[in-house]
């Protein structure tokens, strides 16, 4: 198979971590007999500081001809005096809503490995495996109107969270559909007893719910799900919420799981998909090779199985995170309690031992097929 891709580094760690992300999947590509074509192209702070546009005309046409895109991180504390349409974060929302990516999916699944790692105790974050659908074009982020008026002391400012029937209807068939292969559980998380676009969200999530009737649904207020995340995290099957606390609560679920720099998200619903790690741009860090690249590579077994529909090869990707995880190797933010006196391995090192691993399993697969 050919695997079309445009890479988008972008800013801060996106840069490192992509250059990992597609070390993997090129050792993947070979490994199972695929062509990677990729093109490099800019989006966020890069792309203002080389043309003044957070997202590029010839950004959206390279993305909207391939199949599949891989996003690093936009963000960059050298913009945040400017207006919104200037800002590196601008790009990051024009790519999704370009490539119609209504549905982000980050899953958290803890890695028995880290267990160390998590603040929460052992017993409790254990067998954590949660699928976070985040309705990723709506809400506060693009409802309309949207300013800031006035001067000084007399300055105000407006955002409309707005949802509409289909975009509720639309994100829950895809929660639902993802439950059905998983435990059958869907917990739709919103703030009816303040908002109405919350009860809106209740009224079609449960009306969806009944061509779903093997599906368990619950429905849960933002404040208490983002208790019980801490409380009971392996209690949690398929989430689904809108927009703005979808970016919360996932977060939470990569402090949850020991970091947030193991988290993979795919944008997916539109004609091409969107790979991004939930981590952002982390300026504190980058450049120092020091990042995590494991959630850029588990990005990439993302954009494996949903852009192109290949379970082996992304299944491929996973065991080699848990592998190497398993081997004891460790970035610095995977360094547990107990190990903080260890030496941490780079960015590019722990890249490097992902590779390996794929290579290793590969190997074996095909030894196992011609014995
Ligand atoms: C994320 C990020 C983005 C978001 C920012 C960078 C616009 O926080 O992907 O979670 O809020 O969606
Ligand atoms: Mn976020």
């Amino acid at each position: 198979m050919i695997l079309n891709l445009t890479v988008l580094p972008g800013d801060g760690i996106g840069p490192e971590v992509t250059g990992q992300a597609v070390s993997v999947l090129q050792a993947v590509a070979d490994a199972f007999g695929h062509q990677l074509h990729q093109q490099q192209k800019l989006i966020g702070g890069a792309a203002l500081t080389a043309v003044n546009d957070p997202l590029p005309a010839d950004t959206i046409q390279a993305c909207l001809s391939s199949t599949a895109v891989l996003l690093g991180a936009v963000g960059s504390p050298g913009f945040d005096h400017l207006p919104n349409h200037l800002r590196p974060e601008a790009g990051l929302l024009r790519i999704r809503r370009e490539l119609g990516a209504y549905a982000n999916l980050r899953p958290a699944v803890f890695f028995p490995a880290l267990e160390d790692c998590s603040p929460l105790r052992a017993e409790i974050v254990r067998g954590t495996d949660m699928m976070i659908v985040r309705e990723l074009l709506g809400g506060l982020y693009f409802g309309q109107p949207r300013s800031i008026e006035g001067e000084g002391g007399a300055k105000s400012a407006i955002n409309t969270m707005r949802y509409s029937v289909p975009e509720i209807e639309r994100i829950a068939r895809v929660a639902f559909e993802l439950a059905q292969k998983r435990r059958k559980k869907v917990l739709s998380v919103d703030k009816a007893n303040v908002l109405e676009c919350s009860r809106l969200w209740r009224e079609v999530v449960t009306r969806v719910a009944k061509d779903y009737p093997e599906v368990k649904l619950a429905h849960q207020y933002v404040d208490s799900a983002a208790m019980l995340l801490v409380q009971r995290p392996a209690d949690f099957d398929v989430i689904l919420t809108e927009n703005m606390f979808g970016d919360i609560l996932s977060d939470q679920a990569g402090g949850i799981i020991g970091s947030l720099g193991l988290l993979a998200s795919a944008s997916i619903g539109g004609a091409v998909g969107l790979y991004e790690p939930v981590h952002g741009s982390a300026p504190d860090i980058a450049g120092k090779g020091i990042a995590n690249p494991l959630g850029a590579i588990l990005t990439v077994a993302m954009l494996l199985r949903h852009s192109f529909h290949l379970e082996s090869e992304a299944a491929c990707v996973e065991h080699a995170v848990t592998s190497v995880l398993d081997k004891g190797f460790r970035t610095a933010d995977l360094l547990g309690k107990s190990e903080k006196s260890r030496k941490p391995i780079s960015t590019t090192e722990m890249g490097g031992h992902v590779v390996e691993a794929v290579k290793n399993s590969a190997a074996k697969t095909q030894k196992e097929k011609s014995a």
